[in-house]
């Protein structure tokens, strides 16, 4: 008995000494492993008389209980204090000061879409979003635009395979689905903003496989092309930060706006930037109109009540016209020359208040 008294003591006190894993590892099989100490002395337990037995055993195995519960709090404990070096020495200081030269910079197609997003925000619209990979139907068919019409080849579009089911998928070719989504998702009054990325099979100095549009959405009872027109002009004027953008506005067509226009602005393109609000050149920066009854139909609402207009604007042309960038595939060349010159501070957030791209 004194013998496994003093087992037992020493065990423990072993391992309250052991001062890492590797040494509290080696006690552990020092004591419980196969030939270790406590693993010997259960063992004798199979020589005794049943009498002894019944005596030891308890006192064996609660022995065995209170040395393996032992190692498991000393194991625990010293996991604690390795967390507490490890935090201490690896802890980071955030309230040091950037280094400049490890600031990155914002992209001009964010720096403008941010604008635009502040501008739209203040005047009331909520932004809305839509996956770049879409339904055939929701890109064409709900915009009035059904299969084998003229529009589809004008889109240039990068198709996906054919389900088995005869789904067909593609990349958006332009935000205008998000029109359907949001019309089919929620009831009028509606009043949103589409910022995203669309793709055409398209590329050369103005035109890349992949670009950015806003889009935009108003439907209620009563908006009509007045209220479309002060929008957009008062966006331009907010957008390039002057008193006034000449705008005109063209009559066009879009399968799913009646009457349809497009907006140009007055700019001067005979030097090798675009300059805006002089010369003799309009440059087209978008296409809007009133939404055609029969989208409004098909995305579940009634045309008699309801009414709205909708555009489309490209954000890439914008950035382009608003910082003098002349050749829109640099935009997407990831040249960190590039964006050092033609980026912005990424503590430089747009707003009204405080001036959207100082
Ligand atoms: N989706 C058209 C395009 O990408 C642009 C557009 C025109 C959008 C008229 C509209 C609109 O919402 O009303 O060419």
């Amino acid at each position: 008995m004194q013998d496994l008294k003093s087992l037992e003591s020493g065990a423990l006190a072993r391992i309250a000494a052991s001062a890492g894993e590797t040494a509290l590892e080696a006690a552990r099989v020092d004591l419980l492993g196969k030939k270790g100490s406590i693993s010997e002395a259960l063992k004798t337990l199979g020589s005794m008389s049943p009498e002894e037995r019944k005596a030891n055993g308890p006192v064996i195995n609660g022995m065995r209980d209170r040395v393996t519960a032992a190692i498991t709090e000393r194991k625990s404990a010293l996991a604690d204090v390795a967390l507490e070096a490890k935090l201490s020495t690896e802890r980071i200081d955030v309230s040091l000061p950037l280094r400049p030269e490890m600031v990155g910079r914002i992209h001009p197609v964010t720096q403008i879409l941010d604008e635009a997003i502040a501008v739209f925000a203040d005047m009331g619209f909520a932004v809305a979003e839509g996956p770049d990979i879409e339904l055939d139907d929701y890109n064409f068919t709900k915009l009035n635009i059904p299969p084998e019409h003229p529009a589809r080849q004008m889109h240039d579009t990068f198709y996906l395979k054919p389900k088995p089911d005869g789904v067909r998928h593609l990349l958006r070719t332009h935000t205008s689905p998000v029109q359907v989504r949001t019309m089919m998702a929620q009831k009028p009054p509606i009043r949103i903003v589409v910022p995203g990325r669309v793709y055409r099979l398209d590329s050369d100095q103005t035109h890349t496989p992949m670009f950015h549009q806003i889009e935009g959405l108003v439907i209620d009872e009563t908006s009509h092309m007045g209220h479309l027109k002060w929008i957009l002009e008062e966006f331009c004027r907010a957008l390039f930060e002057v008193p006034k953008v000449e705008m005109r506005l063209r009559p066009s067509h879009f399968p799913f706006t009646e009457p349809s226009a497009e907006v140009d602005i007055r700019c001067d393109r005979s030097g090798s930037e675009i300059k805006l609000g002089q010369g003799n050149d309009w440059l087209e920066i978008l296409g809007c109109g009133m939404v055609h009854p029969k989208v409004i139909e098909m995305c579940g609402h009634d045309p008699e009540k309801y009414q709205g207009f909708a555009w489309g604007m490209g954000l890439d042309r914008l950035a382009m016209l608003k910082y003098g960038a002349p050749d829109l595939r640099a935009f997407f060349d990831s040249d960190l020359r590039w964006l050092k010159h033609y980026g912005f501070s990424p503590l430089d957030v747009p707003s009204l208040a405080g001036g959207l791209s100082r």
